[in-house]
């Protein structure tokens, strides 16, 4: 059963060449523990037994049982089963409803997905969109996991082996990694409306576009808010949607008050950037 084990799981991380070569726990097995899971299984991780005690509580740290050493790992082989180890690292093929294990995505999940979407957007010739790509170009100074830098170097080497055009757009552009945006030709911030584009959409979508109708306090009103953005405008127009409601311009105007007063510090304002 243990080895069982080791061979379906270094098959799943590595090439299929290893089929080949003997598998040991040393050369193999640990490596890829230590690569892959080391982060919420390793040294800091508490033994199964303590894992067992508090679940949920180490559940919410993001730590599962100590996998760092050879007794380790195999009390949880024992305890578990070959099973349900193999079912957590399974990329679907293996399983009842065929949905990836909660562990496979650190075997490189995200990688290949991005390499699919990078792949598929060439052959149609398409332009490929990722938006709140803060999520996979995060500065890898401050990344704690290796599995997150290596979303970013896999993203940077699809981009410049990428032969179309690349958007990505993020609100959260400080936290972007700086050798990733220097890959980038075209960085382009959308600033907040200014006073005249405030009046002329509000106009647009409150006052059916009849300009004679906003009066002195609405323009007022709208002269101070400073960080309007035409999202805020679709933001009020759903919630119109939602509750059936054609809201008069008085209570439009509310709305976008306060959809501004809810927005955090101006830097950190939306951006969008072009390969
Ligand atoms: C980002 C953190 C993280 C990484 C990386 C990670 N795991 Fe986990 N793992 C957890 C957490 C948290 C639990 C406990 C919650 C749960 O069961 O999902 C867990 C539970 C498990 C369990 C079940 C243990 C039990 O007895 O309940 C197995 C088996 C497991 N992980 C294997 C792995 C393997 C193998 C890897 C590396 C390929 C890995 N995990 C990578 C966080 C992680």
């Amino acid at each position: 059963m243990k080895f069982k084990l080791v061979i379906a799981a270094a098959c799943m991380a590595s090439s299929m060449s290893l089929l080949a070569q003997e598998v040991t726990y040393r050369n193999q097995v640990k490596p890829m523990i230590q690569k892959l899971c080391a982060e919420c299984h390793g040294d800091g991780a508490p033994t199964l037994a303590e894992f067992k005690l508090a679940e949920e509580k180490y559940k919410k740290e993001k730590l599962g049982p100590n996998t760092s050493t050879y007794e380790n790992l195999l009390q949880i082989i024992a305890y578990t089963d070959t099973g349900a180890f193999m079912r957590r690292l399974d990329d679907g093929t293996n399983t009842a409803d065929k949905k990836p294990g909660n562990m496979y995505k650190y075997l490189g999940e995200t990688e290949q997905n991005l390499a699919h979407a990078f792949r598929d957007a060439e052959q149609d010739n398409a332009v490929l969109l990722i938006d709140e790509v803060d999520s996979f170009l995060q500065n890898r100074e401050s990344a704690t996991r290796s599995w997150e830098v290596s979303q970013v170097n896999e993203l940077l080497q699809q981009m410049e082996r990428f032969d179309g055009i690349f958007i990505c757009a993020t609100n959260l552009f400080d936290q972007i990694d700086a050798a990733a945006l220097r890959r980038f030709a075209f960085k382009i911030a959308f600033k907040a409306l200014l006073p005249e584009q405030r009046i002329k959409l509000f106009v647009q979508e409150a006052l059916d576009g009849i300009e004679g109708e906003l009066n002195t306090t609405m323009r007022n009103r709208l002269l101070r808010l400073d960080n309007l953005a035409p999202g805020d405008f679709a933001v009020v127009k759903r919630q119109a949607m939602l509750l059936g409601e054609v809201l008069p311009p008085s209570d439009f105007l509310a709305e976008l008050e306060s959809e501004c007063r809810l927005k955090p510090g101006v830097n950190k304002q939306a951006m969008g950037f072009l390969h």
